[in-house]
């Protein structure tokens, strides 16, 4: 899930997140993950300050307090946290026994229970590879990163770790969306440099949020089909699909941003034969589910 961070007054949640992690524990509860995602805008509006920030408490730990949610969370930044102090959320880990932010950006490797596969998730930070998004209000595009040098060793990087992969399901994960039919669209900048290599090195997709709705979105180019999940329902709605026309023609299978629901994430499963992607509403009806085949390098 992304988008999850509550608000930056009190109550410091918002009803949507509260319904929508709820459901997670029920869901965790029943299907016992592994570990959650968090892919950015961990807190609204304006990050954390440091390290001691309370909204560590008020927008994650007493909202997520589930004991089926005391599993890892594998954080990223988003936008909203570049408000902030991200070196504060990478601190947290130290003082947390489930929050793991090692780095901004680092790489997951999960072994798939019952099987000698392997999963490999690339948790990427796209405000350093893309560009801040100063006033992220009616789809403002980042253009350009703040620290060229730095984008280029965080894109050398995922290439090295991109091609060294022999694991039966590759992601990239990151705040911002590589395709998106909603408010802010497709990202510019992961259409032109991350699509190119998740192509390249055979990749099953990209997780982003940002978008606070849930999309799934598939393409086949030169016979690699990559999917593209957003999940950015876990605190806001937005049913904009102001971008239907800005994203590849039928790669869109599913969009839901249901303003009257309260919320919604992605439950995923690997097995040896399929990944299945759920999507899952705040009140327990699967919205949508999906299969995704592992890549086809070996
Ligand atoms: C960011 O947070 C860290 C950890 O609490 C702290 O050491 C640092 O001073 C903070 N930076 C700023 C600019 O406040």
């Amino acid at each position: 899930m992304g988008d999850w961070g509550g608000t930056s007054n009190a109550p410091y949640t918002t009803p949507v997140e509260l319904d929508t992690a709820n459901q997670m524990a029920k869901i965790s509860r029943a299907r016992k993950p592994s570990f959650v995602l968090a892919l950015g805008d961990n807190f609204y509006y304006n990050g954390v300050k440091n390290v001691n920030d309370p909204r560590f408490q008020e927008t994650f730990e007493v909202v997520y307090r589930d004991v089926s949610l005391l599993i890892p969370w594998y954080v990223i930044a988003g936008n909203h946290d570049w408000r902030g102090n991200v070196s504060a959320q990478i601190a947290y880990t130290k003082l947390s026994n489930r929050w793991r932010f090692p780095y901004f950006f680092y790489p997951l490797t999960f072994k798939i229970p019952g099987t000698s596969d392997t999963i490999d998730i690339l948790m990427i930070d796209t405000v350093l590879l893309c560009g801040h998004v100063i006033d992220d209000f009616h789809g403002y595009q980042p253009n350009v990163p703040k620290d060229g040098t730095t984008a280029e060793i965080q894109w050398a990087w995922l290439e090295r770790q991109l091609a060294a992969s022999k694991a039966r399901y590759l992601f990239t994960a990151g705040h911002f969306p590589v395709y998106s039919v909603a408010e802010h669209g497709p990202t510019r900048c992961l259409v032109n440099r991350l699509l190119p290599l998740l192509s390249r090195y055979k990749a099953n997709g990209h997780f982003a949020g940002h978008d606070h709705s849930l999309q799934h979105l598939r393409t086949t180019d030169h016979r690699v089909t990559l999917d593209f999940i957003v999940s950015g329902t876990a605190n806001f709605i937005d049913p904009s699909t102001r971008h239907m026309h800005s994203v590849p023609q039928d790669s869109l299978k599913f969009h839901w941003a249901d303003t009257r629901s309260k919320g919604g994430f992605c439950f995923a499963e690997a097995e040896h034969d399929k990944l299945t992607l759920t999507f899952i509403r705040a009140d327990g009806h699967e919205l949508y589910k999906t299969n995704i085949a592992p890549r086809n390098v070996l």
